[in-house]
């Protein structure tokens, strides 16, 4: 495996001193991992390096077409002051999933986990130090050829950068409302809804401010085919307690394969619970309210984790689940899911990579 090389540098930042403050994504620490990709070298000269604003010239294929992926995990600290990463290696994993269907060249994950793992080190005081708060991570794969032609980049830059950060939702673990998507999809059958590119993304924006304007934290989106399906939040995979089961939508290739969700369905089984991934139409869900059987609702995310949804708006009608309070099963996937994390709770599904 390829040398990493370290770049020292000349100044540091102030680090946040209020946890509390820290909001998501929008500090960013000392140092970054890079590589670089070119026909010549594959992906070469693995670098950390201290953090700063890229160069680019206008016609850079990323800002034109998109062609771009990006992942997200944590850093969490111990009680006992140690780091610890949670599977990040599915994260490079679902990387390279990404990369083949944008047409990226794959990178070697040992190599990415290695570059993440010796940032960690040298950043370990940039994680903080109160439950709910970590060290979000954001690698991220950009087409750096300066063309304007419709082909894929010859060149690529790969970047891992760092925000000390809290809750995604300024609810935090209060439950939030989602208003379900009539109008606008977010992907569609042989599309990009798996891959986590920015296009995703920037074709849910809209839907999210109409959203926002009538007071819903998220846009729950329905199947681009019949718009009947429950697919995802966006930024989280949805989840719904019915009848005491645990039921999300399946992996049909348009929706994000997360990784909070996978380990939500395991923990699930592992407490006795009773999972199904399969089609879910919106209508099942209102049936299932109306017949008082939609014990909970919650959507799995990296960033948002476990997030409780107290009201679902589906076409004028509002839904409220659990009385509009985080359910039972909710809190106790929550608890159990970030006691692992934290390294409260003992690592018995071997998920996490600690750093010390
Ligand atoms: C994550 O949960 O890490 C995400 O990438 C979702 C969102 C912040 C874009």
């Amino acid at each position: 495996m390829e040398q990493i090389r370290f770049i020292q540098a000349e100044h540091l930042k102030q680090k946040p001193t209020d946890e509390s403050k820290l909001g998501f994504g929008q500090i960013f620490t000392d140092y970054m991992f890079t590589m670089r990709y070119d026909e010549e070298h594959g992906w070469h000269n693995p670098t950390i390096e201290p953090y700063h604003p890229l160069s680019m010239d206008p016609s850079t294929m990323v800002l034109h077409y998109g062609q771009s992926i990006f992942e997200g995990t944590k850093c969490y600290r111990r009680k006992d002051g140690g780091l610890q990463l949670f599977r990040p290696w599915d994260n490079f994993a679902r990387m390279n999933r990404s990369a083949e269907r944008l047409s990226i060249p794959k990178f070697d994950e040992e190599l990415a986990l290695q570059g993440l793992i010796q940032l960690i080190e040298v950043e370990r005081d940039w994680v903080p130090h109160s439950h709910g708060a970590s060290l979000y991570i954001r690698p991220t794969i950009i087409a750096t050829d300066p063309r304007l032609g419709v082909h894929p980049s010859h060149t690529y830059l790969f970047f891992i950068i760092l925000s000390p950060s809290g809750a995604y939702y300024k609810e935090g673990l209060a439950p939030v409302g989602i208003y379900v998507e009539d109008k606008y999809v977010r992907a569609v059958r042989g599309g990009i809804g798996f891959a986590k590119t920015a296009g995703n993304y920037a074709a849910s924006l809209k839907a999210s401010e109409i959203a926002e304007e009538k007071g819903y934290a998220q846009v729950l989106w329905l199947d681009g085919v019949d718009q009947k399906y429950v697919e995802e939040v966006g930024s989280m995979n949805m989840m719904f307690v019915v009848d005491g089961k645990l039921i999300t939508p399946m992996l049909n290739g348009s929706i994000l394969a997360g990784i909070t969700r996978d380990s939500i369905l395991k923990l699930a089984k592992s407490m006795g619970i009773e999972t199904e991934e399969r089609r879910i139409s919106i209508q099942e869900i209102i049936n299932a309210a109306h017949a008082g059987k939609l014990d909970e609702a919650f959507g799995t995310g990296t960033a948002a984790v476990v997030s409780p949804v107290g009201e679902l708006c589906v076409d004028g009608e509002k839904i409220v689940v659990s009385n509009g309070k985080i359910g039972k099963l909710t809190q106790k996937l929550y608890d159990t899911l970030t006691g692992i994390q934290y390294g409260d709770l003992p690592d018995t599904m071997g998920w996490v990579r600690k750093v010390d």
